[in-house]
């Protein structure tokens, strides 16, 4: 076993004595660790010394927890979902150091933990997971059984949401707009998902100049629809899938891809309008939904190359969770356009269709297209196509250690169409029910 697939294994939740923070525990001490931070402000701590319940009694969190709060018990309040650096604002409100918070979880008198790490702290010698008699020998990566059925591959114009919004799909502009999905909406009425991994960019939405994250996953469970200025779309919110979000955090970034772990966040037209070209007008999605944005807004941008590997490290991710779900991959924003500038409105067909030829048939080759060429070719926001290279990466085709018996994915419909406000409207759908059934069996 590599040391990377152990890794994957969970095998920290043994070394004795030690509570690693993951995403479990984070879900647990969500409020917990939100109430610890909110110490931050000097009228908090104010507040919080005057009436401690008073003040634990505005936070969400369990009785448990409050209890372990106001004995100042930290290894309780750890076990409940706290972290460390988080509990530590309490330490600090009532003025204690780092030293007296970790002598306190020992066991040992203040004077008895200082003077232990005197004598040069205590050693890692039978405190290593051999040595926990509580360690679960079977301790394994989890069996998946989890599908990728299929992905999805889109353009997310928000005039193609707001003309569905208003009523308008049939006029004349946006008949031929909305005919290439008509194909796709009877299709996924049969072939609705229990999760869609929708790979999106945030623009200037959820993130501002504060925070600009390349690669970031919605572990949440749930995501309001964002105001972007027009008021929110009349659509649902989105219901996530934590539990799946952070099986593919921990394998993805055990794979060595930095991601970013999103609780709270609002969605915008990237990911609302591919919903609603795909489901049409609901009062609720029919299947939960992970957010995961990639920036496309400040550069530099992540390249096509590693959007596709990382792609095919989510494919191997969502493959070994160990529930028998189905999830379809999707990948949305292009193709050509140019938003900005005394270049906008460029638009390449010939580009583009090529750009669905390789997709399809050759996404390895494809990844290899450098920045400068989404730029001059597809205009500078057709750079968004990096994010179906995500999506085709996650196929079972595309996987690492594919089988070459494994088969393509099927083109289930293609539709082109010029324009959709400034934008070339492309999307794809490419069935791997085959893959699932023939190589993979
Ligand atoms: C348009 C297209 C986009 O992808 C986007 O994010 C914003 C606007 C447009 O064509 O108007
Ligand atoms: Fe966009």
């Amino acid at each position: 076993m590599t040391t990377s697939r152990m890794m994957r294994d969970k095998l920290y939740k043994d070394v004795p004595g030690t509570t690693l923070f993951d995403a479990e525990q984070s879900r647990m001490g969500y409020h917990l660790n939100q109430f610890c931070m909110s110490l931050m402000k000097p009228e908090n701590r104010e507040r919080f010394k005057a009436d401690q319940r008073a003040y634990l009694d505005e936070w969400p969190m369990t009785e448990e927890q409050k209890q372990a709060v106001l004995d100042f018990d930290l290894n309780r309040c750890i076990e409940l979902g706290g972290n460390i650096y988080f509990l530590s604002k309490i330490g600090a409100t009532f003025g204690k150091s780092f030293q007296y918070m970790a002598g306190s979880m020992t066991g040992l008198s203040e004077a008895a933990y200082r003077d232990m790490m005197v004598q040069g702290g205590r050693s890692p010698e039978g405190n290593r997971i051999k040595d926990n008699p509580d360690a679960d020998p079977d301790r394994h990566a989890p069996e998946g059984r989890a599908r990728i059925t299929a992905s999805i591959y889109s353009s997310h114009v928000p005039a193609v949401g707001a003309a569905m919004d208003l009523g308008r799909t049939e006029e004349d502009y946006w008949k031929p707009v909305f005919a290439g999905y008509e194909r796709t909406r009877e299709w996924i009425r049969d072939h609705t998902p229990d999760v869609v991994f929708l790979v999106y960019n945030d623009h200037a939405t959820a993130f501002d100049m504060t925070l600009i994250p390349t690669f970031a996953i919605g572990t949440g469970a749930a995501y309001p629809i964002a105001d972007e200025g027009y008021g929110p779309r009349p659509v649902p919110g989105i219901e996530g899938h934590p539990q799946l979000a952070a099986h593919i955090a921990q394998s993805v970034i055990q794979d060595d891809f930095d991601l970013t772990l999103v609780n709270e966040m609002v969605i915008d037209h990237g990911l609302s309008v591919p919903l609603s070209l795909m489901f049409g007008q609901v009062e609720r999605w029919p299947c939960k939904v992970i957010p995961f944005a990639v920036n496309v807004v400040q550069y530099p941008v992540p390249s096509g190359r590693r959007c596709y590997e990382l792609g095919q490290a989510i494919g191997r991710a969502i493959r070994s969770f160990p529930e028998d779900i189905t999830v379809q991959v999707w990948g949305t924003g292009g193709m050509s356009h140019q938003l900005q500038g005394r270049r906008a409105g460029l638009i390449n067909p010939e580009w583009d269709n090529a750009f669905l030829d390789l997709l399809v048939h050759d996404p390895a080759h494809l990844a290899e297209s450098d920045h400068l060429e989404y730029i001059e070719e597809a205009g500078s926001e057709g750079i968004e196509l990096v994010m179906w290279l995500i999506a085709r990466g996650a196929m079972a085709d595309q996987a690492i250690d594919a089988r070459p018996d494994v088969p393509a994915p099927s083109v289930v419909h293609r539709h082109y169409h010029v324009p959709a406000s400034n934008t070339a409207v492309g999307h794809l759908v490419l069935d791997d029910r085959a893959a699932l059934t023939e190589g993979e069996a």
